[in-house]
Formats: structure tokens, sequence, C-alpha cells
């Protein structure tokens, strides 16, 4: 068991003065804490690792200089695909615990014990440090013992079973899951709905009295008395009508924080490729269904099922006042019913056909504004109008159409209603007429109230109809995006070596999905680690795809990619990535600070950090001349920055973590030849101590690597240093003569080893 007492073994010296005391008693707190949160993440890992679920630190987010609360403890056992839970639990709960699976007490001073076996009958439980070495045998502790270090604090951990899990694929059936899951409020509403329903009898109940029976005797006790039950009525029903309405808001809004985090976190665990491949326009739309879905499911379909539950009430009772009058009644229901059925279909296709123009229509809002800069500058935008007015016509025209179709059954159903809450009156009357005695005018009025009810549910059924034909769609286009497949499918595992930064290339093939020719082909090459690798070749000949393979973006090639010997696609995608260091032609800046943007969320990062990546990019001298310095202001796109103090900005970004391996994909290609120069000079730096990837068609600027891979539609040309290319390789040489057709090739030479030579040493 871990010890109780934090300040044990590290007494102050009597020598130190009060000050030197207190900080020492501090810093063995400190190391106290973290020891005690040591203890606590081994065991949570154990316990993961009991599922084959690794478990990676970097992922568990919580304030730093504090402990992590048992929430996040559980957010991070769950981001890593595992059912988890905090719970609190007595020591009789305990001994009912069958430990299955391991079961992790977390004590009071921080640190954790893993719950190996119970024995009920001698009143213990066998614990084990997570510290100790695996042959350790388990500690017997009795309740007494374990109350003094445990308050109760449990964390359950699960491999996932349920349908509502993570990994469950989206359906209408999931979301309703998610809306079953508030089953005790439901039940409320349920129980609310029924005590309302009762209610709204007591209206057309005491009518009736009144009218047969106090206009009749002309009793004035009889009517206060019904006067005050109805005020009864009044108050009771609307009261519970707002509990109602605030439990279903109570209900829609949990419903949808869940349903947003889900469909956001499933998205981001999609493949670049998925994005590559669909418009942008497309995917937010579709995403943005999800609204709809869950609008429908905690409004318009859980009044209709509470609906129902009215009518489960109000049958019986219309029958129990007048039977034939009921069979009339419940035979328009079920013609309601007919007619609804026969339009599922038609209103189903039609609302489809709408809906579809609304994507292609949204998607040309989306693909302007992204590109609007090009839309001005070419001045495309009459083009953009036009289109967008012929899509806004287009969905204009089907919109009418499925409103058209859609308009038939509630223009059908209107009829059928009226005649249930006011037709059949004309119906009782005439009865009345025939056999004299049977129906009261007072029965009359009160079964024509009570019939309403029943009438205006179905009706609106035949409106929610329509909208759940909606919702289908959107439950379609959400689909189409969330159930994809993954990027990985268990994004915990995989193996997490440290990295030393050797790449090695063996036999790899690779073609885009819905392309023939190879975009690689049967390329092997090696790269030890920490020295500089360039790779050039003619734009499409693959520089780009071999950089993507390396990020693990595409993992469907042939033939091998190994990094310190392990094969890429055994290692763990998120920590991988997490381990490099990417720089793009085009590099995202996010709303923030320069500093956030440096730092970009990694945990444990300071401002030291930032000054430390900024200066190695050589980004420190523009960004303390900025008003702000460190601290300045970046909107979204970085319109405020020059292309190159973006670019820089963006390598600081990708060195900040020291990534041991460092890829540059043209990096420096769309930058002034004075920014180049600028990131050009700092290369040699920034690659000190790791493996560079540098893709550039400037092939001065890669002069000083160590070895230079010359690609030709997709094939591997040559691989040396430059020298050695400029004397043997044709398709290099070209490439250099063209861009460096000023120089004399003997100039060249000499200006070459030199940097070669000084990386050498
Ligand atoms: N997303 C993609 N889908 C289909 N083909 C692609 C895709 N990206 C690149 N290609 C093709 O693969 C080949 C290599 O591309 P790439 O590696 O980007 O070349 P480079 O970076 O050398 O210019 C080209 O022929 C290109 O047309
Ligand atoms: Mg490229």
């Amino acid at each position: 068991m871990s010890s109780t007492d934090p300040q044990s073994g590290s007494m102050p010296k009597p020598g130190d003065t009060q000050a030197g005391a207190q900080a020492a008693a501090r810093s063995a707190e400190r190391d106290a804490i973290h020891e005690a949160l040591e203890s606590r993440l081994m065991a949570i890992e154990a316990a993961a690792r009991f599922h084959h679920v690794e478990l990676d630190r970097d992922e568990l987010r919580y304030p730093k200089g504090t402990t992590p609360s048992p929430a996040a403890l559980v957010e991070w056992v769950r981001d890593g695909g595992l059912w988890c839970r905090a719970i609190r639990m007595r020591f009789g709960q305990l001994l009912k615990i069958e430990v299955a699976s391991p079961v992790i007490l977390l004590l009071r001073d921080g640190s954790a014990a893993l719950l190996t076996t119970v024995d009920p009958a001698r009143n213990i439980v066998w614990l084990k440090d997570p510290r100790a070495a695996s042959g350790d045998p388990p500690v017997a502790v009795d309740e007494l013992r374990l109350s003094q270090v445990w308050s109760g604090e449990t964390l359950l951990l699960r491999a996932i079973r349920e349908l509502t899990d993570e990994n469950a694929p989206f359906s209408f059936l999931w979301v309703w899951g998610l809306v079953r899951q508030e089953h005790k409020l439901l039940r409320d509403i349920i129980y609310g709905s029924v005590a309302v329903s009762f209610l709204t009898l007591v209206p057309p109940l005491m009518v009736m009295t009144v009218i047969d029976r106090v206009l009749t005797y002309k009793s004035l006790s009889t009517l206060s008395l019904i006067s005050l039950f109805f005020l009864l009525a009044v108050v009771y029903e609307t009261l519970l009508g707002h509990a109602r309405r605030k439990i279903t808001f109570i209900i829609g809004a949990r419903v949808d924080a869940k349903i947003t985090l889900h469909v956001f976190k499933r998205m981001l665990r999609l493949p670049l490729d998925f994005f590559e491949r669909q418009q942008a326009g497309v995917i937010t739309f579709r995403i943005s269904q999800v609204n709809k879905i869950r609008e429908f499911m905690t409004g318009k379909m859980m009044s209709t099922i509470l609906d129902l539950v009215t009518l489960i009430v109000v049958v019986p009772v219309i029958f129990f006042i007048q039977p034939t009058l009921a069979w009339v009644t419940m035979s328009c229901a079920a013609l309601i019913g007919v007619i609804i059925v026969i339009f599922i279909g038609p209103v189903n296709r039609a609302v489809g056909r709408w809906t579809s123009a609304e994507t292609q229509k949204s998607s040309v809002l989306v693909e302007t504004l992204h590109g609007i800069r090009t839309v001005k500058s070419l001045a495309l935008e009459p083009q953009q109008r036009e289109m967008w007015d012929r899509r806004t016509a287009t969905s204009v025209q089907l919109r009418l159409e499925a409103s058209e179709i859609s308009n038939w059954p509630q223009t059908l159903i209107h009829p059928l209603e009226g005649f249930m809450s006011r037709g059949v009156v004309l119906l009782g009357a005439a009865f009345a007429i025939l056999d004299p005695g049977t129906v009261n005018p007072g029965l009359l009025i009160a079964y024509m109230m009570i019939s309403s009810r029943v009438a205006s549910p179905l009706a609106n059924m035949a409106r929610v109809l329509d909208d759940f034909q909606e919702v289908r769609i959107a439950v379609g286009f959400v689909q189409s995006i969330v159930n994809q497949p993954p990027e990985s499918v268990n994004p915990s595992a995989g193996l997490r070596p440290r990295f030393e930064g050797h790449i090695e290339y063996n036999k790899v093939n690779y073609s885009y999905p819905g392309t023939k020719t190879k975009a690689l082909d049967g390329i092997s090459f090696e790269v030890p680690a920490g020295t500089m690798l360039g790779l050039v070749g003619k734009s499409g000949s693959g520089k780009s795809t071999i950089t993507r393979l390396l990020q693990g973006i595409t993992r469907d090639y042939e033939g091998f990619v190994k990094l310190d010997g392990n094969d890429l696609r055994e290692i763990n995608l998120a920590h991988m990535r997490r381990s490099f260091g990417v720089v793009l032609q085009e590099n995202f800046l996010f709303r923030g600070t320069i500093r956030e943007n440096i730092i970009a969320g990694r945990p444990g990062m300071t401002l030291t950090d930032a000054v430390r990546a900024a200066r190695l990019a050589g980004a420190e001298e523009f960004i303390e001349r900025m008003p702000n310095g460190y601290e300045t202001w970046i909107e979204e796109g970085s319109p405020n920055l020059s292309g190159g103090q973006r670019q820089r900005l963006a390598i600081a970004r990708a060195v900040i973590h020291d990534p041991r391996l460092l890829i540059l994909d043209e990096a420096t290609s769309a930058l002034d030849p004075e920014s180049e120069a600028l990131v050009n000079a700092n290369l040699t730096r920034l690659g000190k101590g790791r493996t560079m990837v540098i893709v550039s068609h400037r092939l001065t600027s890669l002069t000083e690597c160590d070895q230079i891979l010359v690609l030709d539609k997709g094939k591997v040309a040559d691989m040396a240093p430059h020298l050695v290319l400029v004397e043997r390789c044709s398709v290099y040489r070209q490439l250099w003569l063209q861009q460096n057709r000023h120089l004399d090739s003997s100039a060249a030479r000499a200006s070459g080893p030199a940097p070669v030579l000084a990386q050498g040493d």
C-alpha cells in the first residue's frame, strides 16, 4: 500500500532557516503529490492493459499543477475506447463485486490501488499497489484499514459492449437510444402526461353535469362544487404542462450535447483522404443535419408519443360515454391512418429530391466563400451567381413539388378531423331524436369536447410523418459522414516506441483510389537517423505521396515503410504524428495569439518553449517587432502576416515539441526569395539532432542535404548527395541546369561542396 504520510523521509534538517524548511516541506509535498499521481496513472494503465488498451498520457487533459479529477480520468479511459465510470462505493458493496476485470480504488492521498479479489467470508479485500513489481503478492486489507486511506471513490473499467457506445454506427435507433438513456425524466414526462390527460377529461365531464343536472334541477350548490373542481383542474393542468415542457427542454439539451460531441469526435477520426474526396460544403451541410434529428426527436416525436398516451386514456372514456359514436370516431381515425400510410412513399421521394438539391446549393455557397479571393480577383462573380441562381431555382422548384405532395394527406385528413370532433354531434342529435332518452344534450357536448382530443393527435401524426421523412434523409446524411471507416479502428492500439528517426521504404507501390497509374512504383530507400533527405522531381512525380505515407495518411500501400525497424502500420497513429513535425506549403493558423499558435494546445508547453521554437524557425525577430510580441492576435487565415512570416510560424509550431522527424513539403516554395533564404539559412540548425525530409522543387535549397532522392514518375531515379547527382543523374542535372542557367556549372560545383562538408563534421 502506498504511504499516507507525504512528509516521511524528507524532514528538514535542524540547521535550516524557517524559509528553507518551508521550501523543503513544499518540495517534499510536491514530490509526494507527484508520486501519488504516478501510482494512480499506473493503476489505470494496468487496468486498461488488461483489456488490451494502451492509454496515452498525452491524452489525459487536466489543469496543470492540479491532480486530475476522477471525471478527467474517466474521460481519458473512454478516449482510449473503454467503458469507464467513477462511483462512490462502501466496503460492503466492494465485497459483493465480482472482480472479473480490474477495479481501481482512488485513495485519499491521490494514489490508487488495484482490487484483485474479495473475500466476503472473511470480510477482507485483496489489494495490489500498482507500483509494486508484477510478481509481488496482493495485500489483504480489512474494512477499518481501508477506511483510513479510502473514501469510497472507485473507477470501474470494462470493454465496451452496449449499443449506444462510441463505435456503434450512427442511426435513428442510436439517437433514440440516447433519448432513452434519459429514462428517469421520460418516465416523469409520461406520468405527467397521463395525469394531464385525466385532467383534460374534467372540463367536458363538468359541462355534461352542468347541463344535465345543474340546469335541469337548478342546483346552485352543485354548481359551486363543480366550479371549485374546475378551478383546481385548471391549476393542475397548467402546472403539469409547464413541468412537462421544462423536462422536454432538458432532455433536448442533454441529447443535443451528446449527439454533437459524438458526431464531431467521429468526424475527427476519419482519414484525411475522406476530406480530400468530399467537398467541404457537402460535409458541413450533412453534419449540420444532426440538428434536425435532435429537434425532431425531442420535439415533434416526443409530443406525438405523449399525445398517444393521451389517446390511451381518452379512448376508453368515449366508449364509456357513447359506444356507437365512439365507433364512428374510431372508423374516422382508421381512415386517417390509411391516408397516412398511402402517402409515406411519395412524400418520402419528393422530400429526398428536394434535400439533395439543397445540398448542391449549399456546396456552391461554401465553395464561393472558400475561394472568394479567386472569385474576386478573376471577377468570377457572375458565374458563381448564375450557378447559385440555377441551383436555388431547382431547389425552390423541388421544394414546391414536395410541399405539394405532402399537402395532400393534410388536406384529406382535415374534413375527417372536423367530422370526428364536430360532425359526430349531428349524428348524436339524430340518435337523440330517433331514440329519445339515450343521448342527453350535456353528454353530446361532452362527447364533442373529448373526441376532439382523439382527432387532433391523429392529425398531428400525419404532420409528423412529413417531418419524419425529412429526418430519415437527415439521418442518411449524417450516416454518410459519421459511419465511414475511421482512420484507425482502435485509436489506442499499436506500438508507441521512442523514435530515433531511421526511415526505410522497401518496394513500396501505391495508387490513389480511383486511379490506374501508380503514384509510387517500387520505391526503396533508407534514411539513417539524424540525417537530412531531400526529395526532388517534377510536379506529380510522387514527392508528396512519399511524405503522406510517412505520416500514415494513406495506409493501404504495398510493400513496407519502417520507422526504426518497426512497420509503420503497427505504430499507433496519434503517437506517431505527435512525434513528428510537418510543414506544408499552405499552413493554417488558427484564431488566437502567436504564442497559442506556436504551442498549438500541446500540454505542458510554455512561453519559453514558444520562444525557443520561434528562434529555431527564424521567426523570433519579426515576432518581437510586432505590437504585442508573442501576444499579437492572429485572425483566421492570418491576413495580418506575410507569407514568409506565416511559414516561419508554421515551422516554429512544427518544432516546438522537438520532433524526431521533421517533414517540410514545399514549405518554402510559395515564398519570395528573401523569406526563402531566411528559412533555408536555418535548415541545418533545424535539422540538428533529428531526421529531416525536405521536399522542394528548388534545388538550391537542397544542396546541404546528406542525400537527395530524385523521383521520376513515381520511380527512384537516383539517390546521392548533390555533387554526385550533378555528375551522374541526368534527370537531376537537367533540373539543376534549368534552374541555374545563370550559374556556370563549375561555379555551381564550387558552391555545392562547402556546406555538405560542413554538415559532415
Ligand atoms: N488525392 C489524390 N487523388 C488522386 N491522385 C492523386 C492525389 N494526390 C496526388 N495524386 C496523383 O499522384 C501523383 C503524385 O502526386 P504527388 O505525390 O502529389 O506529386 P508531387 O508532390 O511530386 O507533385 C500525381 O500523378 C497526382 O496526380
Ligand atoms: Mg507535392
